[in-house]
């Protein structure tokens, strides 16, 4: 079973993520913009592009901005359609899709409700992330390990945790492990559903954590945390360190319900420790097929508007899928929904 570090992509399939022209990948190859290697499928060679090669692509973009003329993500062409229209482009101006290092360095998925998909998202967004050149780190807050699990790292038993940074003053770059190129993490085992007691005990008990990641933040691009579903101490703790949480909202009406109690206990963090948070709601398992979905999905936009994403994460089996072969939703299908909406909501969260 493959995993996500070992994803290669098709020349099609880097086209697409990098949005340019198709026709442009051999210029891209001989311009040296992009490497490839052969790789065996079935009993046919074909040409593939490794995931650090698509990496150092856009790392090479960021570097030169004179040469790539960075143009917002927002006027980059809407799709691959929109820049095979631009055939006559020199190469240099048709890669003008260069993601940016993100305005938000520190976010956290969150939600005190269970099973909303924060894990699932958090994986997801991380691998996407670290697809497009950011060098990544991922901090598991719940002991149920299923970030770390998502990533395919099956020994965290074996591994030091947040836990251990936290309570026995373990150095925090100890206990970051790389999973992939461009990709760290900090795992959790279930050793950390224990840290409750002990971190109630500990001076500036909400600091802790945020102190921490301050000592290795200049190593990222972005930092992205999954947190478990509770009103804990060690959440508190993620909502001081954080420049941005996500909410991962299901959209169906339990999880809607608890939307104002999410809120109130951000504004009470805001207040008690006088630090203004971004917000964002991410609506999840969307199924327009379903009226209660149609419903709590309008409910969710009138109600609160300013934080929604546009990005809607449909329900789909591909996502399913990707847990349960713990990789991205690039190795189940490229061209899937849920890769189209992983992608815009990564693209989303990244430049707000
Ligand atoms: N958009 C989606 N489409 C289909 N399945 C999804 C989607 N999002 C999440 N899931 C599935 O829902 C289940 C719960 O997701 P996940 O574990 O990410 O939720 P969670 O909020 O992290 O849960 P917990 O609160 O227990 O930490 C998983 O099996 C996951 O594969
Ligand atoms: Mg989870």
């Amino acid at each position: 079973m493959a995993s996500f570090k070992d994803l290669h992509f098709t020349p099609a399939e880097f086209t697409n993520t990098a949005k340019v022209n198709k026709h442009l990948f051999s210029e891209l190859e001989s311009d040296g913009l992009i490497r490839t290697v052969r790789k065996r499928i079935g009993n046919v060679d074909r040409k593939m592009v490794t995931l650090e090669d698509m990496q150092n692509y856009f790392r090479i973009l960021r570097a030169n901005p004179d040469v790539f003329s960075p143009v917002s993500t927002d006027a980059a062409p809407a799709s691959a359609q929109a820049a095979e229209d631009a055939t006559s482009q020199p190469v240099a101006a048709a890669t003008r899709f260069i993601p940016q290092p993100p305005k938000n360095k520190i976010q956290m998925l969150y939600n005190v409700k269970g099973g909303t998909g924060k894990s699932t998202l958090a994986a997801q967004y991380a691998m996407r992330a670290s697809m497009l050149g950011l060098n990544v780190l991922a901090i598991d807050l719940d002991g149920q390990g299923h970030l770390t699990v998502n990533l395919d790292i099956l020994d965290a038993h074996e591994r030091p945790t947040i836990y251990d940074v936290l309570i026995n003053d373990l150095p925090i770059a100890n206990a970051v492990m790389n999973v992939a190129p461009g990709l760290d993490l900090i795992p959790a085992n279930l050793g950390l559903c224990n840290i409750e007691i002990p971190l109630n005990n500990k001076p500036r008990r909400e600091y802790r954590l945020s102190e921490a990641i301050k000592k290795i933040a200049h190593n990222y691009d972005l930092i992205i945390a999954d947190t478990n579903p509770a009103a804990s101490i060690l959440n508190s703790s993620m909502l001081v360190a954080t420049n941005l949480v996500n909410v991962v909202c299901a959209t169906n009406p339990l999880s809607f319900h608890g939307m104002s109690l999410v809120m109130a206990t951000i504004e009470g963090m805001e207040r008690e420790f006088g630090h203004e948070l971004q917000v964002k709601i991410i609506p999840n398992m969307y199924d327009n097929r379903e009226v209660i979905s149609q419903e709590v999905l309008g409910e969710l936009r009138s109600q609160f508007s300013e934080f929604c994403t546009k990005a809607v994460v449909n329900r789909s089996a591909d996502l399913n899928e990707a847990t349960k072969r713990r990789t991205s939703v690039w190795d189940v299908s490229t061209k899937g929904v849920a890769a189209q909406d992983i992608n815009s909501l990564t693209e989303e969260l990244i430049r707000n």
